[in-house]
This record gives structure tokens, sequence and C-alpha cells, in this order.
């Protein structure tokens, strides 16, 4: 993993995966490790973030390390027509790291191929949030003990929602059910169902939830992904259709984690919040730990 490159969970194999969750322990134990002495890193948004941004910027603070970048790509020279190609030459000259969050899909990639430096995809388009799904990862381990075997239920847009792709290619290492739940117009895409039927793991669709979330061990909502619409009308058609609220986890598992890589909109009632099963304000803040793991595995600085 050193000096490698994070633009898709896929670059990581499952060892690599749990070693990083591994860090991600030692780190959350033992948070102020100051192992980037002297280290720069580019922060680069192209696309806007609350979580992903300042939880890499918590993370290069408490290790210790310094940051470069822009949290808005209008007050770059990217406004002024530079080219993705030249601005990342440029910033792979004045750093050690580049974390970079963009719209489009394969911008990550292409960066990465780019960049003198390793780069991590901070989310690219509808494609692909590898980090995400670390601290995702992260969060599912230490609610459930363990990463085999679980029913996880994904909800929303499972069209244009690129953690919950991520997601799924990373916990085909550890053979669960999936239960995919969205309306007509958001299914899954093909190219994961097929990569699903590769692998022999078993998924199912639907379009309600109400009457089988009994059987989930992790309820991972999303929200309608609005920026990806071309179409405002179609938006307005789906962006409500799946709602949680509390009354909804009565009879579910004990286990029951309510997983949402946020920002919420409507999806999930603001009474689920004090459900003991509601998790996604403690994953967030998982992220820290687990971007800490990411960045300090790549640098080489931590064993
Ligand atoms: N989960 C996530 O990517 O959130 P932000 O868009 O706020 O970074």
């Amino acid at each position: 993993m050193i000096n490698r490159s994070l633009v898709s969970i896929s670059d990581f194999s499952k060892e690599e995966i749990l070693k990083i969750l591994d860090v991600a322990a030692d780190f959350e134990a033992n948070p102020n490790q100051k192992l980037l002495d002297g280290k720069v890193i580019a922060s680069l948004f192209f696309e806007p973030s609350t979580r992903t941004r300042l939880s890499f910027e918590t993370a290069i603070q408490r290790l210790g390390g310094r940051i470069i970048g822009f949290s808005d790509s209008s007050s770059s020279s990217a406004s002024k027509g530079e080219t993705l190609k030249d601005t990342i030459r440029m910033v792979s000259n004045y750093s050690d790291l580049i974390v970079m969050r963009h719209p489009l899909e394969g911008a990550a990639r292409y960066a990465s191929e780019e960049s003198k430096v390793p780069l991590i995809n901070a989310g690219d388009g509808a494609n692909q949030h590898p980090t995400q799904t670390l601290l995702d990862l992260y969060s599912i381990y230490k609610t459930q003990g363990t990463l085999d075997n679980l029913n996880i239920f994904m909800v929303g847009d499972l069209k244009y929602g690129r953690t919950v792709h991520s997601l799924l290619i990373a916990m085909s290492h550890f053979n669960p059910t999936f239960n995919f739940i969205s309306p007509e117009s958001l299914k899954m895409p093909n190219e994961y169902k097929l990569f699903l039927d590769s692998k022999g793991i078993k998924y199912y669709e639907h379009l309600e939830f109400t009457d089988i979330v009994e059987a989930a061990d992790i309820l991972y909502m999303t929200r309608v992904q609005r920026e990806r619409f071309s179409d405002h009308l179609e938006y307005e058609k789906v962006k409500n259709v799946h709602v949680l609220r509390n009354d909804m986890l009565a009879n579910t598992k004990n286990n029951l984690r309510i997983l949402h890589p946020l920002p919420r909109v409507n999806e999930i009632h603001t009474d689920v919040d004090d459900n003991p099963k509601a998790y996604y304000f403690q994953q967030a803040a998982n992220g820290v730990f687990a971007r800490m793991a990411i960045i300090a595995t790549i640098l080489g600085v931590k064993k």
C-alpha cells in the first residue's frame, strides 16, 4: 500500500482492507500521533463536502502534517480554464500526497496517472468513494464484531450513490447477503449486479422495505443525489419515496445499526436519531480514524 494511490476500493486487497481497519483502531485508541512531521498534503475539492474534507483535515492535523488546497474550485485556476492534468502536475510538485474530490466519474483515476505522488479519491461523481467505504467497514466491524455473513440492506439512490457502489465491492470479500431497496429509476446498476453474480453473492431487489427490515443487520440509508439529475422533475418524483421513521424499527434485530454516509435530507426522520440503533453520527466520527489510517499507511509512516 505504501506510495500507492487509492482510487477504487478494488485497489486494496481483503488483507490490505483489514490492515487499514486495524490501524484505524490503533488511532482511535491513540489519536494524537505526530507521524507526518515535514509532510505536506494537498486537499483539492472540486465538489462540495463537509465530512470528507473536514475529517481528512482533522486526520492530517492529528498526525502533525500540513495542508494546502482549496474547498471550492471557483477559487482555483480551474475557474480560468486550467485543465485537471495541469493542476495535478503542479500540485504534485508541491505535496507528498493529494486528496481529491471531483464531480466527474473517472477523474480520480486520470489524476492519479498524472500525479507524481499518491492520490486518494475522496469521491468521483457517481463512481466510487473508497475512503467512505473504509470508514463504513470500520463502523460495521465495531458494531457487529465481524464483517462476515451479514445481511445488508441498501436503501435509496443506488444508481448515483457512489458510497453504495464502493461498499458493495468491499463487502464482497465477506460473504454478505444484500437487499437493495430503491425506486425503479434508481436501481443498483447492472455492472454491480453482474459483479455480485460473478462472486456468487446473493442479492434481492425490492421497491419497499417496511415488511422486510426485521431481517437486516445493517440498514444503509442514502440520500437521493439531486446534483446528478439532469431533469429536476425526475428528482421531485423520487426524492421522498423511502423515509425511515422510528416506528418502523420496532421489530428489528438487536444488533441492527443504521448507517448513512450523510448528508441526510429527508430519508431518515429525526425521530430515529435517539434510537440506540442509529449510528450515522458515530459513523462520521469514525471517518477521522479511518482516514488517519489510510494516510499513514500510504505514506509509510505507520507499521
Ligand atoms: N459522506 C460524505 O461524503 O459527506 P460529504 O459530502 O459531506 O463529504
